[in-house]
């Protein structure tokens, strides 16, 4: 068989897999074998592409593979879930900077491209510079190597405006002559690592796990203009999928915090969440000990577990699953409500609850369990707060009005764990801590759940 026939035909196999893992990604039951099928696809493509006649240094490729796998084994066990998304956004920064050396090598060894492969050279510079640097900011608000709070200046809409106008017009003027641009070329290269860093620094830390999402959308399509560069098939298609899953978990992220993506990106959400957090909240904390709280529940015939970020802090997931199992064993009925953004990125609470085997029949979505929470006698929010407060529903001038939450209020009793009467994510108060039927099981959510696992088995 002719090689490239072979190549595009191990490709196909490949896209295809891409295709049937993303599509297993969707449901809790198949996710692990749907990433399993992609990385076989991924692995086929990788080493059919070794039968490249163009290869010029198979060295340099196998340094690149090892280091690659290294660096990637050591990161994926070292880090706690709960910096899974600094992880994720680090990962989407090296696929644009990849394609953004992947153009820039192109160009610097072949300067009289067609007007065509100019295009793609330049889109894979700029919007693979914008996602590198964009991400590196990400990871570092994250991380809190530098502030999570949006840095807003006056006119700083203008000034990126003008900038992103600014590469555009270079991007013209490189495309009708590359080889005579190459100074060009380097600007717009410097242009699009700055666009990266100011697109991302007027963006609040809470909203980051959307601009991670956003910013992997770019890392695909980055990789697509690579791919044409090149002439790659696959990686125009995987470049293609990525960048259409990216967009589409992004748009899913805002509407489940019922905000606009243009909301997210230019509104400053931390900024003006501080000044106009002021949500006032009537009534009395009403705290309750594990020993008290062990007597509800044993009482209990349905209970309703409500995971937050909280939980992913605390790595209570196990005793979580072990509270769950001692309620079931005593007649009651338990499920795990997850809403589309507890935690801190997309399916947090679903991989954190599948890591500890709680069975996924028993988690119930948002939609799903609001309708019948007001028969559910028990919801326990293990470190969740901004998710199910009550003043997005109820408060008209609250930063999250508007945002579809989990009812808990609504419940006939509600256990709150958590350590302090400290706000979530989106740093407002919670009205939900000063409701009649709200008890405040106020500690470590692992250690509040180990004690009433303790009350169960020494009863
Ligand atoms: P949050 O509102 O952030 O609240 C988490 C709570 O956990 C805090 O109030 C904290 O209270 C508590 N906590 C922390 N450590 C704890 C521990 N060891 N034990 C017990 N409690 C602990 O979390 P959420 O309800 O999951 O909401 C997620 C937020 O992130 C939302 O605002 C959402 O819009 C935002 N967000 C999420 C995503 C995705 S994709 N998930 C994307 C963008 C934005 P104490 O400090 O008092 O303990």
């Amino acid at each position: 068989m002719n090689r490239d026939v072979l190549i595009n035909a191990v490709y196909i196999i490949a896209a295809i897999s891409f295709i049937f893992g993303l599509k297993m990604l969707s449901s809790p039951a198949t996710a692990r074998k749907g990433n399993l099928v992609s990385a076989v696809g991924m692995l086929l493509a990788v080493v059919v592409t070794m039968l490249n006649k163009e290869i010029i240094s198979y060295q340099w490729i196998g340094f690149g593979i090892i280091a690659g796998s290294v660096a990637g084994v050591f990161a994926a066990r070292l880090v706690a879930m709960t910096r899974m998304p600094e992880m994720v956004a680090l990962f989407n920064g090296f696929g644009g900077l990849a394609s953004l050396l992947v153009g820039w090598a192109v160009y610097h060894y072949q300067p009289s491209v067609n007007v065509f492969t100019a295009v793609t050279i330049y889109l894979s510079v700029l919007i693979g510079g914008i996602t590198f640097t964009g991400s590196v900011v990400a990871f570092g608000k994250l991380s809190e190597v530098i502030t999570g709070k949006p840095v807003l200046y006056t006119g700083q809409q203008i000034v990126n405006a003008v900038l992103l106008i600014g590469a555009i017009a270079c991007g013209v003027v490189f495309s009708i002559v590359p080889a005579a641009n190459y100074p060009l070329f380097i600007v717009s290269v410097v242009l699009s690592l700055v666009l990266g860093v100011l697109a991302v620094i007027p963006i609040g830390g809470a909203d980051m796990p959307v601009v991670i999402s956003l910013l992997n959308s770019y890392s695909g399509l980055a990789a697509c203009a690579a791919g044409f560069v090149i002439q790659n098939n696959i990686l125009i298609v995987a470049g293609s999928l990525v960048g259409a899953s990216g967009i589409i978990l992004t748009n899913i992220m805002c509407k489940a915090m019922n905000r606009s993506l243009s909301n997210v990106l230019f509104s400053g959400f931390g900024a003006v969440v501080n000044s106009k957090a002021k949500t006032s909240v009537e009534g009395e904390v009403k705290p309750i000990v594990v020993e008290d709280a062990y007597y509800i529940l044993e009482a209990a015939r349905s209970v309703v577990i409500v995971p937050g970020y909280g939980m992913a802090v605390a790595q209570a997931q196990h005793v979580v699953r072990e509270l769950g199992e001692l309620l079931e064993a005593n007649g009651c009925e338990v499920k795990y409500a997850i809403h589309p953004v507890a935690g801190r990125m997309p399916g947090h609470m679903n991989v954190l609850l599948a890591e500890a085997n709680v069975p996924y029949d028993q988690l119930v979505e948002m939609d799903d369990i609001n309708p019948m929470i007001e028969t559910v006698d028990v919801c326990m929010v293990v470190g969740a707060n901004d998710v199910v407060n009550p003043a997005a529903r109820e408060d008209e001038s609250s930063p999250i009005y508007g945002m579809p939450i989990i009812n808990v209020d609504y419940a006939r009793t509600v256990f709150v764990l958590k350590r302090s009467m400290a706000s979530g994510f989106a740093g407002i108060s919670n009205p939900l801590f000063y409701k009649n039927n709200t008890r405040m099981l106020f500690g470590d959510a692992k250690q509040s759940i180990q004690g009433l696992v303790s009350e169960f088995k020494n009863s």
